[in-house]
């Protein structure tokens, strides 16, 4: 879908907006609660710099390089979908940021489903819009959607910014919005894992935000969806990397390291390398933490690189894959075929 319609970050006018841009969406919405969603007053780490966040270089990560995150976003989409029912299932993007995955479910071989962004965020909200894609501002924990109204609900790349007080309301709202029949799934790095040791050792000490969240474990998921009524919940890992290319192995190095530089604000590194040293550094960063450990074995594991690799594709185009697996829960809503 291309949008034109310039918004603000006013909530009405976004309101206005999707009203005119995507109706059948809008109708879904409770517009008092739309409306009386909370001004901001909690930290924003993906708001604009001038006011402390991350946000312009998160986006400009997603936007020079919207498919190197294909492989796991693909996965989500399966899992999320899998009972949905109707002609094109509406699943919401709890934390949809500048809206990556509803512009990666465009394309013609990702599952045909209506993704709808939504965010906390007024800054990710409103470059969501300047991209062309229709978004929605709400907390993850306060939705303001109809009870009832949705196929699917994600929560994932991020699900750590949750507070862990507030974790269970997430899974409650999930619940609220769903249809029955519905499937919530829940996305994290495990604690414990070398995407939390990146977070831990290198995002909080080379970010200006910092990065101190306590990650989800595979219980923590279970019950949160168990005590929400979920039932069927399962806990799986998903192989979910980042890769970039270029047209040298030192290019395609560099990429991978931009990207995360760019993706994780490390902007100390940056001050203290310059931009191409801060690649270079965050590539090597990446190789020795990203090692997943005979130890942490599970099923499926052996079918993909368990290190950082740099692989020849063709006489001028090299791929470097950074191995990410992710921990994802997924419980549906009783209720289909007079089950509830
Ligand atoms: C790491 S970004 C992910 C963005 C996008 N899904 C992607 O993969 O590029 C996490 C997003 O979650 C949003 N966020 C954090 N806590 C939230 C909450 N409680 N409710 C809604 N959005 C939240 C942030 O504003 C941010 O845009």
């Amino acid at each position: 879908m291309t949008v034109e319609v310039v918004v603000t970050e006013d909530r009405r006018s976004q309101l206005l907006a999707l009203q005119e841009t995507w109706p059948h969406v809008y109708t879904l919405i409770d517009e008092e609660r739309a409306l009386g969603f909370d001004a901001d007053e909690d930290r924003d780490d993906f708001g604009a710099a001038r006011e402390g966040g991350r946000g312009e270089s998160y986006v400009a990560a997603q936007q020079a390089r919207p498919e190197a995150r294909i492989t796991g976003i693909r996965a989500l989409m399966d899992l999320v979908g899998g009972s949905a029912g109707g002609d094109r299932p509406v699943v919401l993007d709890l934390l949809g940021g500048d809206g990556l995955l509803h512009r990666v479910c465009l394309r013609p071989d990702m599952p045909d489903m209506t993704i709808v962004t939504c965010d906390a965020s007024s800054f990710m909200v409103a470059s969501a819009w300047a991209a062309g894609v229709p978004a929605v501002r709400q907390r993850a924990q306060r939705q303001v959607f109809r009870s009832g109204s949705v196929d699917g609900v994600l929560l994932a790349y991020g699900s750590h910014h949750v507070p862990e007080p507030e974790r269970q309301a997430v899974a409650d709202e999930a619940w609220r919005v769903l249809r029955p029949g519905g499937r919530f799934v829940l996305h994290d790095f495990a604690e414990g894992s070398p995407m939390a040791t990146w977070f831990q050792e290198v995002v909080d000490k080379e970010s200006e935000t910092g990065h101190s969240y306590a990650h989800f474990t595979a219980d923590w998921m279970r019950e949160c969806l168990v005590r929400s009524g979920f039932r069927d919940v399962t806990t799986t890992w998903v192989f979910d990397p980042i890769v970039a290319t270029g047209t040298s192995e030192q290019g395609a190095q560099a990429a991978l390291g931009q990207y995360l530089v760019q993706m994780y604000g490390l902007d100390k590194l940056v001050r203290a390398h310059g931009e191409e040293g801060a690649s270079m550094v965050a590539f090597e960063l990446a190789c020795r933490t990203f090692r997943w450990e005979p130890s942490t074995a599970f099923d499926g594991m052996q079918n993909h690189v368990r290190e950082c690799v740099v692989e020849r594709l063709g006489l001028s185009k090299w791929q470097g894959v950074l191995p990410r697996f992710a921990l994802v829960a997924v419980g549906e809503k009783p209720g289909r075929s007079g089950t509830m």
